[in-house]
């Protein structure tokens, strides 16, 4: 089968990549020659490594590299059976490209989009054929990132998901289904992981190092998240987190920080810039620790917590099943835990204590505990039998 993928940016490339090592012909459009090119250099680098390590023979990467062919016009997806876009995080972009993109391919071509945060439905709105309509979202970098999000919007048939997947499946990604709600699973259930430790740096609980050492010694994370904003970069970071808040009606559990929008406007952007929540130039002093057991412990509890929070509320509104929540989060952002079976390991009624604690404390909507705690507590039971 022929795939095309739309935008050969960040996300278009990789998943280029991924098809084409899965044995397909990819056809790779972008309005922006120098993207296109961009994406050729970058893969030739990647082809190379791989080969140097190892992984692949030379022939078999230019077997790769030649399968994928670069495209300036829809018609060249005519043939293809799954069609991939990745392009600028624009709603209405995105539709005018959907409309387009449906007068060139073939009636049984199934359309995706790699979006983030948008829906699946209004896209598929913008089409004849809403009912081929489905999301596809991979992580960064598409290629190592195992996790991939599918997500049918209303409009989507149960045979068109289920090619879909089939599909991404057979690309050898762990493919979880996911209602097709804002931040789907992974980027609505992992905002306590920042915003909640940008709470505590605020109210002065602990400094950035102490809670990022926490996170990562005791908590078994394997980026600590000040650290991580900085790896994703505080922009992107920040607008998920404004974008999530704003799709769910300003619901104040995702409401964004004044530390990080802050850190969005002086340019600190993380690593790509030098300069984030740590210094990355040269020879920069960055500050160090306090490794107090105690404190280290409480700061990870509460983030847990919050985590948990969000899992079992996605569970609670069949955002997913139990086992794709706890997927996602193992393998789209490599939490060391599921976070339900973490919940069931901790007790239950220890983590809805927890949070009833904080909300008692702040009196804040943000701290208010998923009814799926309650009700679990309440009769003994756990998320896994
Ligand atoms: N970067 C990530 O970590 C990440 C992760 C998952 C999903 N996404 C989503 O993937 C999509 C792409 O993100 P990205 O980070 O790869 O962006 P990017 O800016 O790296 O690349 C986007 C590419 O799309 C091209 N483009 C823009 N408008 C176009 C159009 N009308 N037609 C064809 N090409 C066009 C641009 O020239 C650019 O090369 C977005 O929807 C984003 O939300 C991003």
């Amino acid at each position: 089968m022929e795939i095309g993928v739309i935008g050969a940016g960040t996300m278009g490339s990789g998943i280029a990549q991924v098809a084409a090592q899965s044995g397909h012909k990819v056809w790779l459009f972008d309005t922006n020659q120098a993207a296109l090119e961009k994406a050729s250099a970058s893969l030739d680098k990647i082809m190379a490594r791989l080969v140097e390590k190892g992984k692949m023979s030379r022939e078999e990467a230019a077997i790769v590299i030649a399968r994928i062919n670069h495209c300036t016009d829809y018609q060249s997806f005519s043939k293809c059976g799954l069609v991939i876009e990745a392009i600028i995080e624009n709603l209405e972009i995105k539709k005018k490209v959907f409309i387009a993109l449906e007068n060139e391919v073939s009636d049984t071509c199934i359309l995706a989009s790699n979006t983030s945060s948008l829906s699946i439905a209004s896209i598929a709105a913008s089409c004849n054929k809403p009912e081929r309509v489905v999301g596809i979202h991979f992580f960064n970098p598409a290629p190592l990132m195992p996790l991939v999000e599918i997500v049918p919007a209303v409009q989507t048939t149960d045979t068109n998901l289920k090619q879909a997947k089939d599909l991404i499946d057979s690309w050898k990604k762990v493919t979880v289904v996911t209602k097709d709600t804002p931040g789907f699973i992974v980027n609505r259930v992992a905002r306590p992981f920042y915003g909640e430790a940008i709470r505590m740096y605020e109210e002065g609980i602990a400094d950035m190092a102490t809670i990022d050492w926490a996170m990562k010694e005791i908590g078994g994370f394997r980026m600590g998240p000040f650290e991580l904003m900085d790896y994703i970069g505080n922009d992107i970071n920040y607008t998920v987190t404004e974008t999530v808040w704003t799709a769910f009606y300003y619901d104040p559990r995702y409401k964004p920080s004044f530390t990080q929008k802050r850190m969005m406007e002086a340019g600190y952007l993380g690593r790509k810039t030098g300069r984030g929540y740590y210094d990355y130039t040269e020879g920069a002093q960055n500050p160090e620790p306090d490794k107090n057991q105690v404190v280290g412990e409480a700061i990870v509890w509460r983030i847990l917590i919050m985590l948990i929070n969000e899992a079992a509320d996605a569970l609670h509104l069949n955002i997913a099943s139990a086992q794709d929540i706890d997927l996602a989060m193992t393998k789209g952002v490599n939490y060391p835990k599921g976070l339900l079976k973490w919940a069931d390991e901790k007790g239950i009624q220890n983590v809805l204590d927890g949070l009833d604690k904080l909300y008692l404390a702040y009196h804040e909507e943000r701290y208010r505990a998923s009814v799926l705690l309650r009700q679990k507590a309440a009769f003994e039971q756990k998320f896994y039998s």
